[in-house]
Parts: structure tokens; sequence; C-alpha cells
């Protein structure tokens, strides 16, 4: 007998592995489970009457162009509506610098394509967004991650860290950051932050691969720049994404850059699916060209302040002192961070079988993980529920650090 198809596979395949975050996306389908674990957007979120109006043009069109082949960088209509959007972010933009992408995670899967060899370093914040690991699998490069706080990555670290890389010879491919509402804290970077960044891109001609899905989801506080308008020198990929504004079901983004490295992106998607998704593209450029995503975007806003207004009311009703968390001012999510004896993985199944999950911290980090975190989404559940799973968490969480502590066993606890 042969042995199984899985000795045929390609050293590369072992690198392939499920992340935990999509087997917790099982839990997403079950509408009885609480989930606090996806990064999904609210269907309450999706532009649906735009839509409609939306499709009904696309099908009227002469010669049907959404549903025809089309060129590999993008359809040239929305790369130029892409070109006024970056323009209006202060990102001196241009069409024939943008690709279009399935989504961002394909951007990265392409920059991982196009500029990784194993062991190549990659620099990313702890913690980071974990799609990155997935994206960069099969590319195996060696992470170097540098803390963030409140106003995201420590730029003072970074610029060590790349001098002592430097001097020992040691050019770093690229520096990750998600600059708003990151994945998974829900910080964002400071503008000054975001200066130093582009600073030392350019010093230490590192690119800065600036993820920014969230950019538009702000309900809170004033609009920072992104990195790439501070860029003089072009060492700044921008990425951008539709899933979180329009409907991941798209899967439309992009990646505008230096034209060497966007051709080189566009060449590996030539190989890997000729071109992204037409109809998404083309539903993508009416949108905008409409207005409609401006004119969507404060009831996208509005819906989700309400939800994470409901989740930090009762986290602070219901979580016990011993905890502590971000308070974003945009985007899906907040951290939350428990005492450093505690492991959120060994609460989840207790949480579990209450029908409540959440993302446990340790998968975020690309070195040593801190377990002691979790990350926890608002835009999906509902208002009810997300009272009900924060109340049930804080029981859990209250029982946890309890039983941590030194003293009497605790009468049945
Ligand atoms: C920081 C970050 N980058 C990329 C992605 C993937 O986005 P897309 O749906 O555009 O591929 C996500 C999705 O959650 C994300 O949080």
């Amino acid at each position: 007998m042969t042995a199984g198809v899985e000795a045929l596979f390609a050293e590369r395949a072992r690198w392939l592995k499920a992340s935990d975050v999509r087997e917790l996306l099982k839990y997403t389908q079950d509408p009885s489970i609480i989930s606090f674990a996806g990064g999904l957007p609210s269907q309450d979120a999706f532009p649906r009457d735009e839509l409609r109006v939306i499709f009904e043009e696309l099908l009227q069109e002469d010669r049907l162009p959404a549903l025809q082949y089309g060129p590999t960088p993008g359809d040239p209509a929305l790369r130029r509506e892409l070109t006024s959007l970056m323009a209006r972010r202060g990102i001196d933009a241009s069409a024939d610098r943008t690709v279009v992408t399935h989504g961002a995670q394909q951007a990265l899967e392409f920059l991982g394509r196009v500029l990784l060899d194993p062991g190549d370093i990659v620099i990313a914040t702890r913690p980071t967004y974990l799609g990155l690991f997935t994206a960069l699998a099969t590319y195996r490069p060696t992470y170097h991650d540098v803390p963030l706080d409140e106003d995201g990555i420590l730029t003072d670290v970074l610029e060590d860290d790349l001098r002592a890389l430097a001097l020992d010879g040691i050019r770093p491919k690229f520096i990750y950051v998600v600059p708003t509402f990151h994945n998974p804290t829900g910080t964002s970077i400071s503008a000054r932050r975001r200066r130093r960044l582009a600073d030392l891109a350019a010093t230490y001609e590192v690119p800065v691969i600036e993820d920014d899905p969230y950019h538009d989801l702000r309900f809170e506080g004033d609009p920072v720049a992104p990195i790439a308008s501070m860029n003089r020198e072009g060492w700044i990929v921008y990425l951008g994404s539709f899933s979180k504004t329009l409907a991941p079901g798209f899967r439309i983004g992009w990646a505008h850059g230096p034209p060497a490295l966007i051709q080189k992106m566009a060449l590996a998607k030539q190989g890997a699916d000729l071109f992204t998704n037409g109809f998404g593209q083309r539903v993508a450029e009416r949108y905008l060209a409409l207005g409609m995503l401006d004119r969507h975007l404060p009831r996208i806003r509005a819906l989700y302040r309400r939800k994470r207004d409901v989740m930090l009311a009762r986290m602070q009703e219901t979580f016990p002192d011993r905890v502590t968390w971000t308070r974003p001012e945009g985007g899906m999510f907040l951290w939350v961070t428990i005492p450093s004896e505690l492991d959120t993985r060994s609460i989840l199944p207790a949480a579990a079988a209450q029908r409540v999950v959440y993302v446990p911290g340790h998968g975020f980090f690309a070195g040593t993980p801190e377990p002691n975190h979790m990350r926890l989404n608002y835009s999906l559940p509902s208002e009810p529920d997300i009272e009900k799973g924060i109340g049930i968490l804080g029981a859990l969480l209250d029982r946890a650090i309890r039983s941590s502590l030194p003293g009497p066993p605790l009468i049945g606890a």
C-alpha cells in the first residue's frame, strides 16, 4: 500500500496550520452562542438598500463589464476612486501605484511572497493581528516584536532595535503596523509616533506596512492622518479594505506603495487568481463614486459606538478589580488584561459551556505569548447579548481570580 497523500506534500505545506480564531469562527455560525470572538461586522452595518441600487445598475450596463474578466492590477475606475479616497486621507496616491486585492489579507500574502526568504526579519508589534502569521506562514520569516502602549508601537524601542539590527548587518524586510484601532488591542498610533515611524522607515530604508482597515470606523476623538501621508521617500505600503465599511463578502482591498513593489505584487496576483472579483470591484467603485460610503459611515459608527458603550458599561459593572481593558475610540475590538498568573485559555471552556466565546490572547504574539489577555469583539453581538455575555464573563473572571488567590479554599467555588 502506498503512503497517503500527505507524503506528497511540499515542504512549505508543513507550515500551513489552522489559526485559533478561524477555529473559533465556527461558533459565530451558531445563533445560540454569544460570540465576542470573530472580527465580523454587524449584519446591520451592511448597506442593503445601497447595494440593491448598485446591483440593478450594474446589471443594466452594456456588455456587463462587472461579469467579465478584468485587468490584474484592478478595475481602472475603482483605482481612480481609491486614489481620491487616499487623497482625502492625506496620501499623495496614484492609480498606477495601487493594486486591488482580495481583501487586505491577500495583500499581506503577496508581500510575503515578494519580499520574504526563510529567516528574513519581520518587525511587528506585540501583540499583533494574527492573520499576519497565517498570511506569511509559508515564507517563514523570523519575527522581531516591539511592545505597544495606548499610543501604539513604542517607537523608541523600535529605533533602538533597528539600530542594533543594522549594527549586526541585518536589514529587516518590513515593519508591520495596524495604525488605527489596532487588532487586537483597539489602540491607535499617535500622530507623533506615526511621524517617527515614517522617519525611521526612511532612515533605515525599511518599508512600513500600514494596514489600515479600520480607518473609517472612528466614532470618538480626532482623526489621525495615515503614516503614508507623512512619507516623503516612498517607504510606506498602505493597505486598505472594504471589509469593514461595505461587506467582507466582496473581498475587496488594496495596496498602495512603491511602484516596483506594487508591480511585483500584481505579478504575484496574476499567478494566484488573475484579478480580484470583478463584480465586487464594480460594486466598490459605485459605492464610492455615488457618495454612498460617506452617507453610510455615520450609521456604522453610531451602531458600533452604542455597542462599545454597552460593553464598557457592563464590564465596569461586572469585571473584578484586578482586570483592566482598553477603551477604543473606534473599530471593533477591545483588549482585556487579567492578572498575569492566569491564562485566558483555561477560562474559555467554562465560558463556552455557558455559550459565550472570546479569543484568548496568546495567538496574537509572535514571540513568547502573554496568556493573560483576551480580545473582545463588540461589532457582531447584539446589545442584549453583549450585556448578557459580559455578565457571564465577569462572573467567570471573578471566580478565576478568587480561586487563584492564596488563602483557604472558597466554599462552593
Ligand atoms: C488588521 C487587519 N488586517 C487585515 C484584515 C483582513 O481584512 P480583509 O477582509 O480586507 O482581508 C483584518 C481583518 O480582520 C484585520 O483586522
